[in-house]
């Protein structure tokens, strides 16, 4: 009987050859050449002294985009949703009360995933566009008690980044464990993860910090170490006399994921290097090249960088007569939101982008999908010439579209916006 393979030809799978486009949405935006150079350095394996020592540098390379003096501060191998995993399932024992800061798509999947590790969640919610007050969180803390608050730092789907100056005081005057997603705002705006008295934050590359997804940065501080390592155990196959190969031996309850069990993970980016997975060496050559980046322009200087390419954006954007999406006030400084104006096809606009002039702006999701676009200004993207070429283009189909600004006037505003 013919194999059904065997109908396949190398002529029907042509080489790579993806087109050259100017990702400008809310992520995956273009990596950094020098990024792509050095994934394709070549393979070790992750024994060995030379990556071992890669792995170390990575580490001190994140205290420092991180802002942090936590030890245990080194990558998860997965996109920025396997950070938020590793730190959720990690953090939380079944049973637990959890309050969940809510005001965009990625504070309901927080949700979603604390569901999964069998938390009992209480939220504080602020509507799509706006962040939450603190004094609510205070009220929710004193209401339920919870062992952890986790919230997300800057919200793509809503472009809103929450302050999380006073949460973090409020979470170390009551005992309780601080998680952020700063997947869309490290490298590009103020992660001060000691600043905010944190406990574990987790991040991606193909935001701000210029690289593809697939490797999510994260700390963790002591005493979040120390509530994880409450619960660690060794895998049987490893374990050498001591450790505690049984489960019920660690005390607490094992966690509920093996891959992303940060106990066994400290384990693997300790002195000790107890085997876990094969690590994922390309992906660790791509983070640590990010972050070489940012320690090279400074995290000041790279943080300004973002202010300033981001508010050229929203400045051209308003001068062609858009209205800007949510709370200015609290908008993150590397995404915007623009309302699609009455009888524009906001799909047939962000298609024209792509076909006539190889830019790539985002859609929107859940109660905002139709009625936003979003487009990011980040990392290797956040440059004067990407800021000009995207608002020219959205211009140019605008005006083919019915929709006519005054011609010009939005690459004026970003240019002042940029001297400025
Ligand atoms: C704030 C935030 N958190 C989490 C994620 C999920 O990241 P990933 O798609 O890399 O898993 C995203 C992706 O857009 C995000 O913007």
């Amino acid at each position: 009987m013919a194999c059904p393979m065997s109908t396949l030809s190398p002529q029907d799978f042509a080489e790579l050859d993806p087109p050259t486009r100017l990702l400008m949405g809310p992520g995956p935006i273009n990596a950094h050449p020098r990024v792509l150079r050095a994934m394709s350095a070549g393979l070790l394996g992750q024994f060995d002294p030379e990556f071992t020592q890669y792995m170390n540098e990575t580490m001190a390379l994140y205290r420092y985009v991180f802002r942090t003096a936590n030890r245990w501060t080194f990558l998860i191998d997965g996109s920025a949703r396997a950070g938020i995993e590793a730190a959720l399932v990690s953090l939380i024992e079944p049973g637990q009360r959890v309050l969940i800061l809510d005001f965009g798509r990625f504070g309901l999947l927080l949700r979603e995933i604390a569901e999964r590790c069998g938390a009992e969640i209480s939220s504080v919610a602020a509507p799509w566009g706006e962040v939450i007050d603190p004094e609510l969180v205070r009220a929710a803390i004193g209401r339920v008690r919870p062992a952890l608050v986790a919230c997300v730092h800057g919200d793509t789907s809503t472009t809103m980044a929450q302050p999380l100056d006073e949460i973090g005081r409020i979470c170390a005057e009551h005992d309780i464990l601080l998680y952020v997603d700063a997947t869309a705002t490290l490298g590009g705006m103020d992660v001060p993860v000691d600043g905010w008295g944190a406990d574990v934050v987790t991040a991606g590359l193909q935001k701000c910090l210029g690289g593809p997804s697939g490797s999510a940065p994260i700390t963790i501080s002591d005493k979040a170490a120390a509530r994880i390592g409450a619960r660690r155990h060794v895998e049987a196959g490893i374990a050498a006399p001591g450790d505690l190969a049984d489960v019920s031996a660690s005390g607490g309850p094992r966690i509920g994921s093996n891959y992303f069990d940060l106990a066994m993970l400290m384990d693997y980016w300790s002195e000790r290097r107890l085997n876990h997975h094969t690590e994922a060496t390309s992906m660790l050559y791509g983070a640590r090249e990010c972050a070489r980046l940012v320690l090279e322009e400074g995290l000041e200087a790279r943080i300004a960088r973002h202010a300033r390419f981001g508010r050229a954006m929203a400045a051209g954007l308003s001068a062609m007569g858009l209205s800007l999406f949510g709370d200015q006030a609290h908008r993150m400084a590397n995404v915007v939101g623009i309302e699609i104006p009455p009888g524009v096809d906001g799909e047939r606009v962000r298609r024209r982008l792509r076909t006539e002039f190889e830019i790539e702006i985002g859609t929107a999701f859940g109660p905002l999908a139709g009625r936003i676009w979003r487009i990011g200004t980040m990392g290797y993207n956040c440059r004067g010439h990407a800021v000009l070429l995207t608002l020219a283009a959205l211009e140019a189909v605008l005006r083919a579209e019915g929709f006519a600004s005054p011609p010009s006037a939005a690459i004026e505003a970003a240019r002042a916006a940029m001297a400025g």
